[in-house]
């Protein structure tokens, strides 16, 4: 994500600030610029008697003339004449000195942020020029950190009318990414799948729509059309949609599918990666997917038809001849089958089969057993969806169950 501005702190003790200008926009400035210590001279015709009598700058009672910010390390255009304010800026940027320009923010090569301070602590709050909204979030982190409460920032922010399809991860509603949570934060509506981190949902304002996509009704094809259909209709309604998903939205997830629905509709689309159960199931549950050593691939499959089905667009042949790690998903029906199309192709009985049940989530249950007996160990064990099957040497790894974890 591109922002307009980058934060930083300036040391301005004792270094020149030039502000041209005496009205009331140097006025609210003054005392933060005070407070920093900086040796702040105002040049103004006409300065307001509160910034005349300000004892600890130096008032320079004229106009502005080229060559006013010699020794400047940062100045401030504030008087109410654009062409004075554009020459303070235009002297500065050949000078390197940044420069804000009140009149005109954009204008000039930096802006002031809505700053607070609590004990010791200093924060600003930038809003691409949104005073209003700046302010209202200063507020709100004053008002939070002054009475200990945590903080909830209702800054009035409108996303754009569009589609976010956002990776919720494993299911633990601390595997969504940075970004992911933001744009939650910010939808007016919610479409979730049954695997996405639903707890997640509690934190959503009152006024959010959420749909629960596992309850669209009509077959499975019918299902995604009427999905793709309700995330085109509210975007075109002006709404921000966020198509909260399990794991990566192009994991089988038919996250791409819901991409074309948005690009042919014309309807803003994004896409925000995900964690993804094949990988990060298995290590949740101590299982890397490969190591140094061990395996020099990694196939992650698609267990929603049988080897032998005529739809199954999967080697298995190849499969069984590789050395490397397996990960078959959405195979709990159908273990036995795979276990034995790749024992057909030459993989060995001993090789070690692990099964991630519930990744992430409170019920997380690994079991281990080998090929040779991974259809039977996953009946006996009564083996539930969700679940990832790892196959390969990997997954008799058990150095990380005498992990300390914290
Ligand atoms: C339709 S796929 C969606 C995968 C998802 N897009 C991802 O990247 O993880 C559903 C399959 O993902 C796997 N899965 C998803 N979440 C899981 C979890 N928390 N634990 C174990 N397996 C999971 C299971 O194999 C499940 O059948």
């Amino acid at each position: 994500m591109a922002y307009p501005h980058y934060l930083a702190g300036l040391e301005l003790r004792g270094r020149r600030v030039v502000v041209v200008g005496g009205g009331s926009v140097a006025q609210r400035r003054l005392p933060n610029l005070i407070a920093s210590g900086a040796d702040v001279h105002v040049i103004a015709i006409d300065p307001t008697p509160t910034v005349e009598s300000e004892v600890a700058v130096t008032v320079h009672r004229r106009a502005y003339a080229d060559g006013d910010l010699d020794g400047a390390w940062y100045a401030m255009a504030c008087t109410n004449d654009p062409d004075v304010n554009a020459a303070v800026v235009a002297e500065a940027e050949r000078s390197r000195i940044f420069c804000v320009r009140a009149d005109d923010a954009k204008q000039g090569t930096a802006v002031t942020p809505a700053s607070g301070v609590h004990r010791d602590l200093q924060f600003g709050v930038l809003a691409g020029g949104d005073h209003r909204r700046s302010g209202a979030v200063r507020a709100a982190i004053t008002e939070a950190l002054a009475d200990g409460t945590s903080l909830k920032i209702d800054d009035d922010r409108k996303h754009a009318a569009g589609v976010a399809l956002v990776g919720g991860g494993p299911g633990d509603a601390d595997l969504i990414t940075v970004r992911g949570r933001k744009l939650l934060a910010e939808a007016d509506v919610v479409v979730a799948d049954r695997l996405a981190p639903v707890a997640l949902l509690e934190e959503l304002r009152p006024q959010v729509e959420i749909i629960d996509a596992a309850k669209v009704p009509y077959g499975r094809a019918m299902r995604q059309e009427q999905i793709n259909e309700i995330l085109v209709d509210r975007a075109r309604a002006g709404k921000f949609v966020v198509r909260l998903k399990g794991g990566d939205p192009y994991v089988y997830g038919r996250g791409f599918e819901e991409l074309q629905a948005c690009v042919d509709a014309g309807v803003p689309v994004v896409v925000v990666p995900g964690i993804s159960s094949p990988i990060a199931g298995p290590e949740l549950a101590g299982i890397p997917v490969t190591h140094r050593g061990v395996t020099h691939e990694v196939v992650i499959v698609s267990g929603h038809v049988g080897p032998d089905h005529p739809d199954s667009l999967t080697n298995w042949e190849a499969l069984a001849q590789m050395r490397g790690t397996i990960v078959i998903m959405m195979a709990v029906k159908r273990i036995d089958e795979f276990a034995t199309a790749l024992l057909a192709g030459g993989r060995p009985g001993d090789t070690p089969v692990a099964f991630i049940e519930n990744a992430s989530r409170p019920d997380q249950r690994l079991l281990r057993t080998d090929l040779a007996h991974a259809g039977q160990t996953a009946v006996d064990q009564q083996l539930i969806a969700p679940a990832i099957a790892v196959i390969g040497p990997v997954a008799g790894f058990t150095d990380a169950d005498r992990a300390l974890g914290f």
